[in-house]
This record gives structure tokens, sequence and C-alpha cells, in this order.
């Protein structure tokens, strides 16, 4: 059956990392005849510029019939001044909510050739193979009531941190499951020494592991798994989290690899539909300049073919070539301190020869 994937650009380096995912997905899609039906559109501020909203009904309706959203990234200083709605994240947190993908998957790996763009030791960092599964669509983010008050005096300003058992379980299991076809071990982090709603995700967790006899489980504070990724990643194979600590955490994780510009994700439903984005934001910064690393968003591809579109094989040739890409010395400016480094827009072509080479 013809697979529906949508693109969705967005801001700032997501149009450049984009473009290189872009090459690389029309290769493999010649390369093996795949039936696939691909859609195109703005998404957050380019969208908001056009259209007066950072997501469509229109690209919300696509979404929702599409198996894999190839997401870039979006936000800039430009709508920094937007009102909540218009903010150009509200794309990105109505595409969680309204698809029901409460399932974000965060890897975080060391190439060891890269340990010295670790801001860690090497010998702390080498190694390194973390997956962080996060809570996508409940607990604080979305959490009722919630709001700003200020028509008392004092004003104020609310939120709700909220978890349901039913919510708790599913991604538990996800967790339980992802350590199962690892290395067994998963530790759940909350802060179930201050708050009620930790203390509840604990005891459903703990309960659950009994359905999971082969997994060692344990539980961590967040602040201590904060501090612990930092003295010592490597006691981790999972760790599971609720929507705001696994925010947190999955940045520290992210840049133990040397580069965010390196790491991939997969924010998944129970009926496999899928985005895919890189872990990194539209980096104004340097948006515009060729130099954005566009390996994430390759590599949150290789995701895209693993879980949405049945095939595993493409997902593994793509991680592969990216394996080869950094052993044979290519480096984009963010993961080298030499004054020689290849752009953006070179990066596709090396891995579509990669590739070809590893096919033949
Ligand atoms: C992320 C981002 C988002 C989040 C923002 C942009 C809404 O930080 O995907 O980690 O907080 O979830
Ligand atoms: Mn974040």
């Amino acid at each position: 059956m013809t697979k529906n994937i949508l693109i969705l650009p967005g801001d700032g380096i997501g149009q450049e990392v984009t473009s290189a995912m872009r090459e690389v997905l029309h290769y493999l899609i010649d390369e093996q005849g795949i039936d696939l039906n691909i859609s195109e559109r703005d998404v957050g501020g380019s969208s908001y510029d056009q259209f007066g909203t950072p997501l469509t009904e229109e690209t919300l309706g696509i979404a929702k019939n599409s198996d894999a959203i190839l997401f870039g990234a979006v936000g800039g200083p430009q709508w920094d001044d937007l009102d909540w709605d218009h903010r150009p994240e509200q794309a990105l947190l109505a595409l969680r909510k309204s698809l029901g993908l409460f399932a974000n998957l965060r890897p975080a790996f060391l190439f060891n050739e890269l340990a010295s763009a670790s801001p860690l030791k090497n010998n702390i960092i080498e190694n390194l193979d973390i997956l962080i599964v996060r809570e996508l669509t409940g607990g604080i983010y979305f959490g009722e009531p919630r709001g700003i008050v200020e028509n008392e005096s004092p004003k104020y300003g609310f939120n709700t941190m909220i978890y349901n058992e039913d919510e708790i379980r599913r991604i538990a299991k996800v967790a339980f499951e992802a350590a199962m076809n690892r290395n067994k071990k998963l530790c759940s982090v909350e802060k179930a020494n201050v708050l009620e709603v930790s203390k509840f995700w604990r005891s459903i967790v703990t309960e659950m592991s009994s359905e999971y006899p082969e997994v060692e489980l344990s539980h961590q504070l967040a602040d201590n798994t904060a501090m612990q990724l930092v003295l010592n990643p490597n006691q981790y194979d999972v760790i599971v989290s609720s929507n705001l600590f696994g925010d947190m955490l999955s940045d520290i994780a992210a840049t133990l690899s040397g580069s965010i510009g390196m790491l991939p994700s997969a924010s998944l439903n129970s009926s496999s539909q899928g985005m895919y984005e890189p872990c990194h934001g539209s980096a104004p910064d340097i948006a515009g300049q060729g130099i954005a690393n566009p390996i994430a968003m390759i590599a949150s591809l290789a995701m895209a073919f693993e879980y949405s579109l049945d095939r595993i094989d493409l997902a593994r040739r793509i991680e592969s070539a990216i394996k080869t890409f950094i052993s044979n010395g290519f480096r984009t400016k963010d993961i080298t301190t030499s004054e020689e480094f290849i752009k953006t827009h070179e990066v596709a072509p090396i891995i579509v020869s990669l590739l070809k080479d590893g096919h033949e």
C-alpha cells in the first residue's frame, strides 16, 4: 500500500537540513522503486508569515493522514513576540497532541571518533548509547487547569502536572519493550520525594515491572539523573520520564554526544504513525549560512523507515552510511575544531554515494 509522507521543513536551519534529507529520500525512492506519496507544507513561523497561523487546518489534515511526518525545526527571534497561539512552537505541540504522539524516543549515542567534541572526558563518554523515552502528550505541558490570573493581587500563573494510570502504563510499556530489545535496563525518572504525581508514576511503573521480569528496573529522582548523566552516563540503557523532565534530560543527554546536530528523534502513537525530527532547533544564529549539520535530520529519516514505513533494512543502511561518513573523517562545522569542514549541501551527496557503495 502506498505510504504517505509529509515533509515540514519549518524555519531557520530546518529548511537546510530538510533539503539534505530530501536528497537521501529521493535517492532511496529511485533505487528501491518505493511507492511513497510525498507532500510538503510550511509550518511554524514560515506558515504564520503566509497564513497567519503556525499550523493550518489543511496541513494538520494532511499530517493526520500521513504515516510519517518529517519535521525540520520551528522558531526564530522574529516570532518571539507573537501571542501564545501564534508562536511557532504551538505547531509542534498541536501536531503531537492531535495525532496522539505520546511516545518520544530520543536516542543519545556517541561515535567514538567524536569523543573529543563532547564536553565530557573521553573515558566517561566513550561508547555512550542511551535511549530516552519521553512522554509527549500529557503531564504539565497539557494539564488543566492552567492559566495566568491578572485580576487578583498578587497576580499568578499556574499549571497542572497530571498523569492518569493509562498514560503512565502506555509510555512505560514502550520503555520496557525498548529495554527488552536493548540491554534490558530501565531507569524511571521522576520526583517521587516531592510530587504526588511522581509517587503515583513510580507505583504504576513498579507494578508493571512484574510483566518484564528480565528488565532490571531502577527509579531515580530527576535532579540526581541530571547529575548522573554528566558523571556516569554509561550507567543507563533506557530512561523513561514525563514530558517536562524528559525534555530537560534529553537536552543534557544530547549534548553529551558532542553535537546536538547528530541526534534524531521519533514521536509515535499507538498505530505506528510518527513524526520524526532532529533534536536540535531552528538555530537562527547560523540559519542561512549553509553550515548546519543535516545528519540528525537524515538519521530521523532512518527512524521513519524503521518505525512507520516498514523498511528497517533502509533504516540500517542509512545508519551505516552515517557511521562510515564519520569514520571516513567527514566533518561539519559543529563537530570539528578545524577550519576545514564540509557544508550542509555537501553532506547528502556523500551519504548517497556511501549508500551506493554499501549496496553493490
Ligand atoms: C523539544 C522542544 C519543545 C518541547 C518546544 C519547542 C515546545 O524543546 O521538542 O524538546 O518543549 O517539547
Ligand atoms: Mn526540548
